[in-house]
């Protein structure tokens, strides 16, 4: 049903439109999408720039002080639509550690409910695996039920719950996968 592929131009028109979804959906779980431009996204030159920094984001070049090399894949589905991300970070800070985990991921909302995130999870687990990882952090809000499902079915086994980042947010649950 889906595909992880990393990061390309070819997908540059369902991926714009899923910017938009998220921006309408307003949804906290999703801020990624909410510093990126469709207007600019449009353009062929700047989508291609953009790919072209997730790559250089996965080699570890010219990242930004205090983030870590990781590798972005897109969720595509058989009619070749981007349908979400998962984001592989190949180290741990010390933020990682205690609240973004080694994998994050998200699915437009459009195309939700249907299994989707919980099948890009598993493959995100073969790919850190291929990556030389025996067991990845994932965290997820202790109210987001759809994540923690995704997380427990894919094997996550919960280390503990703490206060999470944002002040008055929701705790934060922290899971290890054994690969
Ligand atoms: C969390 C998210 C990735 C789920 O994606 P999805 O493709 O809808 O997930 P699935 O269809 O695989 O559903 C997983 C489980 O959650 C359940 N579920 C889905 N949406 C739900 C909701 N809104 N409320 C409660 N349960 C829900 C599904 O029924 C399924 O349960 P099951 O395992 O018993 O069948 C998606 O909602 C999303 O992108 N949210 C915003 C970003 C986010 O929260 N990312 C995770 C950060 S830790």
């Amino acid at each position: 049903m889906i595909t992880l592929q990393l990061p390309s131009v070819a997908f540059k028109e369902s991926y714009v439109a899923a910017v938009r979804e998220f921006h309408a959906d307003g949804n906290r779980q999703a801020e990624y999408y909410g510093v990126l431009d469709p207007e600019k996204l449009s353009d062929q030159t700047y989508f291609g720039n953009y790919v072209a920094s997730l790559e250089r984001q996965r080699l570890g070049e010219d990242l930004p002080d205090g983030y870590v090399p990781a590798t972005e894949f897109w969720i595509i589905t058989d009619q070749g639509l981007y349908a979400g991300r998962v984001h592989i970070r190949h180290q741990l800070t010390e933020y990682l550690r205690k609240f973004g985990g080694h994998i994050g991921y998200n699915v437009r909302p459009s195309m939700r409910g249907q299994g989707i995130g919980s099948e890009a999870l598993q493959f995100g687990l073969q790919e850190a695996r291929k990556l030389g990882f025996e067991s990845v952090l994932i965290t997820c809000d202790d109210d987001n039920i759809a994540s923690r499902k995704i997380i427990e079915k894919n094997g996550g086994v919960l280390e503990n719950t703490i206060p999470g980042e944002h002040p008055n947010g929701a705790m934060k649950r922290r899971y290890w996968v054994t690969l």
